[in-house]
């Protein structure tokens, strides 16, 4: 759907064997470090009721319009995607002092801040503005001149940008929603509070802040016009989320989350990589992993064998996804 760092849409066919061998019957399923949502929307039936979070707001807002647009929203998302289309750009703003010729064409940048201020002075109702924001979201990511996130940028182009920057209508499955829920807060502390059959467990695994690497859209989402710096114009730390798997404490934050889950069966993506460059290592080892799960019930792991690349090592040897699948027997702490 979009680039995104660890997506797994390469792994979605893994992931939908290990779900119909283990828990085909699984009711409310939870995707607690969602990102683009993939495998949530993997596992969206109308008999499912599909619980998606991420504490990035780009991604809760897009989550939002996909998880949550039932069939009688459809008309109206669609009315106003249209309406954004022709919407007229003004002179410089925020985005485009900020973003252009950086990561947009200086025009596509102009064209966001105008787009994003006629969404919010519109007055939509929640899930539509998600729907609009998504589709804005979307057509930044295409016509970012980036390598898939934006903590760098390369050369602008700006006819490329400009003919990227398309406002689509979000594909979104309106007849697989019913009783599904967005939240946009922290996994461990939502995943101790809330009861569900299945739990899809798959946080970052390195030390890359989701927060610094998406920043950009962040921005874009909350329209808050914060005081940016830099070369790459970020907001400062304290307003970009901190995640504790991305740190020393990640495998604690991982131990405690598996602890506390109130599910009957645990489904847990990490991996084995290691590319040289110490914030690219993936931080908890598969035995400590498997450790943990064996805490709560009987542990089987996949090993996927994974080619993958880095800018610097080119493909990287030996890279294994790792699935790991844990039948929940004994209660939480
Ligand atoms: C590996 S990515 C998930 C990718 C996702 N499964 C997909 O296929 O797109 C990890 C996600 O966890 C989110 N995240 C990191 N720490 C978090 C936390 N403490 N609470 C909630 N979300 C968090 C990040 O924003 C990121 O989207």
């Amino acid at each position: 759907m979009r680039r995104y760092l660890g997506c797994k849409t390469r792994l979605l066919a893994k992931i939908a064997e290990v779900v119909a061998a283990q828990c085909p019957r699984a009711r409310r399923v939870i995707d607690i470090f969602a990102g683009t949502g993939v495998v949530g929307h993997l596992l969206n039936t109308p008999r499912r009721e599909i619980v998606v979070n991420d504490f990035l707001a780009s991604n809760a807002m897009i989550l939002q319009a996909w998880f949550c647009a039932v069939p009688a929203d459809r008309r109206e998302i669609e009315e106003v995607i249209g309406a954004l289309r022709g919407c007229e750009t003004a002179g410089p703003n925020y985005y485009s002092e900020n973003y252009g010729g950086r990561f947009f064409s200086e025009d596509v940048a102009r064209r966001i801040g105008a787009l994003r201020d006629a969404i919010d002075a519109w007055n939509l109702r929640p899930i539509v503005k998600a729907a609009a924001v998504a589709s804005v979201l979307y057509a930044a990511d295409a016509a970012a001149v980036t390598c898939g996130h934006f903590d760098a940028f390369r050369p602008v182009d700006d006819e490329r940008s400009e003919r990227r920057f398309v406002l689509r209508l979000p594909d979104i499955p309106y007849r697989a929603n019913g009783n599904n829920l967005v939240f946009c807060r922290d996994g461990n502390e939502l995943a101790a509070e809330i009861e569900g059959d299945l739990l899809y467990v798959d946080p970052p695994y390195n030390r890359r802040q989701y927060g610094t690497l998406y920043h950009v859209l962040e921005n874009i989402a909350l329209n808050t016009k914060p005081a940016l710096a830099g070369k790459t114009r970020k907001p400062p730390l304290d307003l970009r989320p901190h995640s504790e798997y991305c740190t020393n404490r990640a495998a604690e934050a991982m131990g405690d989350l598996i602890a506390r889950c109130r599910v009957r069966h645990l489904l847990v993506s990490y991996n084995n990589m290691s590319s040289g460059v110490g914030n690219s290592n993936a931080l908890i080892p598969l035995g400590v992993l498997e450790a943990m799960l064996a805490g709560r019930g009987a542990v089987t792991t996949h090993r996927i064998p994974f080619p993958s690349f880095t800018a610097r090592r080119g493909l990287l040897d030996g890279h294994q996804e790792y699935l790991l699948y844990c039948r929940v027997t004994k209660p939480p702490r």
